[in-house]
């Protein structure tokens, strides 16, 4: 346990301690939310083989998209006696006991791909993960290029109820249309980042608000395929009666963009086994490691799609 020592250290202090010898082999926990999408998966999939590639023994709990199941799976690997803990929080709020707990065990915590707030800062090591504000940016900038001075109707498909990337990209978007009094926000309810509710909660805004709809916000690629399915089903054409922006640029998204059913996608990389495992690397080798590591993005606009499609890894 002699790296987790040298970890809590710089938690605490940022400083430089003397290099530790590496240990043999490191267990690391990994409370993933879950399986919601495809990117979820990639990035677990990711994880797994980046820590064999480093002899680093990986302990994946998977807590089916429940904050308990994760407070669960954190209190277990504190009574195994991880060296690290790897943390993707479902919501943002509700950490602190727990990550009490870790800190007095002196076990340290890194954060992946969505953050906790502000009271939890001093309870974490550092925090792999993209800028969610601007891909809501950058999402409502394209589509203020894209419709010029047109009038349009925005329906959006949020991510989970308090995950703070969904939050963010909410607020990013909101940011760049308020710019454009032509763009307006009609309707906007969670779809848990999932396909089935993807599709149920566009079923339900067709319903109230049918081709009225000019323009589908979806805060990641599963919801957007789902919704495509109900827009077809309602017998439109997504992409072109309805233009569709998402986040994410899984393959899947790829396929529907090739389709023609899709306009664009925001990139948002699951790919952070690498920074992940590079993390604990440097921090066991006593250097000190920012607070936090911001992943690089690119966006995916649907005419780019066919040349970039065989290059996209998830
Ligand atoms: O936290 C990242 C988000 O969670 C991804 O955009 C989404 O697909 C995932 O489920």
């Amino acid at each position: 346990m002699a790296l987790k020592k040298i970890l809590l250290g710089l938690a605490v202090t940022t400083a430089l301690v003397a290099p530790p010898a590496m240990a043999a082999q490191l267990t690391v926990g990994f409370s993933q939310i879950g399986s919601e999408s495809g990117w979820r998966a990639a990035e677990t999939t990711v994880s797994k083989s980046e820590a064999s590639k480093r002899t680093v023994n990986l302990k994946i709990a998977d807590a089916q998209q429940k904050q308990e199941n994760q407070i669960k799976a954190i209190r277990s690997f504190v009574a195994q006696g991880v060296d690290a803990i790897f943390l993707a929080p479902v919501v943002s709020t509700g950490w602190e006991n727990v990550l009490k707990e870790a800190k007095e065990a002196k076990i340290p915590v890194i954060l992946l791909d969505r953050d906790i707030d502000p009271s939890g800062k001093d309870l974490y090591l550092t925090a792999v993960t993209s800028d969610s504000v601007h891909e809501g940016e950058v999402a409502g900038d394209w589509l203020a290029t894209t419709v010029g001075d047109k009038q349009c109707n925005v329906v959006e498909l949020q991510g989970t109820v308090g995950a703070s990337v969904a939050t963010n990209r909410k607020k990013g978007f909101d940011t760049a249309i308020a710019k454009h009094a032509n763009i307006k926000l009609v309707r906007s309810q969670t779809g848990d980042f999932t396909r089935a509710k993807g599709k149920e909660v566009m079923e339900a805004f067709l319903k109230a608000e049918g081709k009225k709809i000019n323009v589908l916000y979806a805060h990641n690629d599963d919801m957007a395929i789902g919704a495509i399915q109900a827009i077809e089903e309602a017998g439109l054409k997504p992409g072109s009666d309805i233009l569709i922006v998402s986040i994410d640029a899984v393959k899947g998204a790829f396929e529907a963009m090739i389709a023609g059913k899709l306009n664009v996608s925001v990139e948002c990389s699951p790919l952070l086994g690498p920074q992940l495992m590079e993390a604990v690397k440097e921090v066991a080798a006593g250097h000190p490691i920012p607070r936090r590591i911001i992943t690089e993005e690119s966006v995916f606009p649907k005419e780019t799609a066919a040349q970039e499609f065989p290059n996209r890894k998830y």
